[in-house]
């Protein structure tokens, strides 16, 4: 499987895209996790895009292209579900390049979309763990002990770019910039809109029904 998981902050992507990895043995390649843990690990990279992930901004597209696709490489990936990359029409040309070279295409894109208003209820409401990097939502998928992870026991956190006004940069930022590549796919007869508002299984069972056509 080769879907990317397109849609603006807090719509669900890492959600939804963790359970379509478990379901269909692919890799869950988020980019926005990948940028958390260098800037943990404290990386030359991780150092360079903290102070634009702070501010809600894209990180450049030169150091999140080899990044990205480096990971892909150096882990010998092919079969993937892309969560947060391509988010600007240069990232989506270099890989579409990068696959073509290696013979590979993408079967389906998927654009999961939300209202802005219930996204920033959702992106209040996120904590995330401190170990595993599993999220949950205080009232919608809360862990069953307070402010610990289920899956590990670490406890969990808000992400520090989820402040209010973070969020609404955050949101313009990706209406501007992710427009072209939503365009893109849609031009390439790839992409498919998914409602993300509703119960996770309601949207999960949306996606399933997406890929299902998509890859038979
Ligand atoms: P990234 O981590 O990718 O953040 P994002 O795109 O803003 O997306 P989120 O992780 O906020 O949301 P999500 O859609 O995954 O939602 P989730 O499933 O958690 O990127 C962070 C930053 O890194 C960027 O701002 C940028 O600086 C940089 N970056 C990353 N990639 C880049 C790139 N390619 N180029 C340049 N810069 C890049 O769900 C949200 C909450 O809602 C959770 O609490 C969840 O439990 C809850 N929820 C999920 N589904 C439902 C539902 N159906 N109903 C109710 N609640 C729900």
């Amino acid at each position: 499987m080769r879907l990317l998981m397109l849609g603006p902050p807090g719509a669900g992507k890492g959600t939804q895209a963790k359970r379509l990895a478990d379901r269909y043995g692919a890799s869950h390649v988020a980019s926005g996790d990948l940028l958390r843990a260098a800037v943990a690990q404290g990386t030359d990279l991780g150092r360079q895009a903290s102070e634009y992930m702070d501010r809600g901004e894209y990180v450049p597209d030169e150091l999140m292209i080899s990044f990205i696709l480096d990971h892909l490489a150096d882990n010998e990936i092919s079969d993937f579900i892309l969560d947060g990359f391509p988010r600007t029409l240069a990232q989506a040309e270099a890989l579409d390049a990068a696959l073509a070279k290696n013979g590979l295409e993408l079967e389906v894109v998927i654009s999961l979309d939300v209202a802005d208003a219930e996204i920033v209820e959702r992106i209040s409401g996120r904590r995330v763990c401190t170990g595993c990097g599993r999220t949950y939502h205080v009232s919608v998928d809360p862990p069953s002990s307070e402010g610990v992870c289920d899956a590990c026991g670490a406890a969990l956190e808000q992400r520090t770019d989820d402040k209010p006004e973070t969020v609404k940069h955050r949101l313009e930022v990706y209406r501007q910039g992710t427009a072209p590549v939503v365009s893109h796919y849609r031009s390439s007869g790839l992409l498919v809109d998914v409602d993300g508002v509703g119960e996770l299984e309601e949207v999960t069972k949306r996606i399933d029904e997406v890929v299902e056509e998509a890859i038979g």
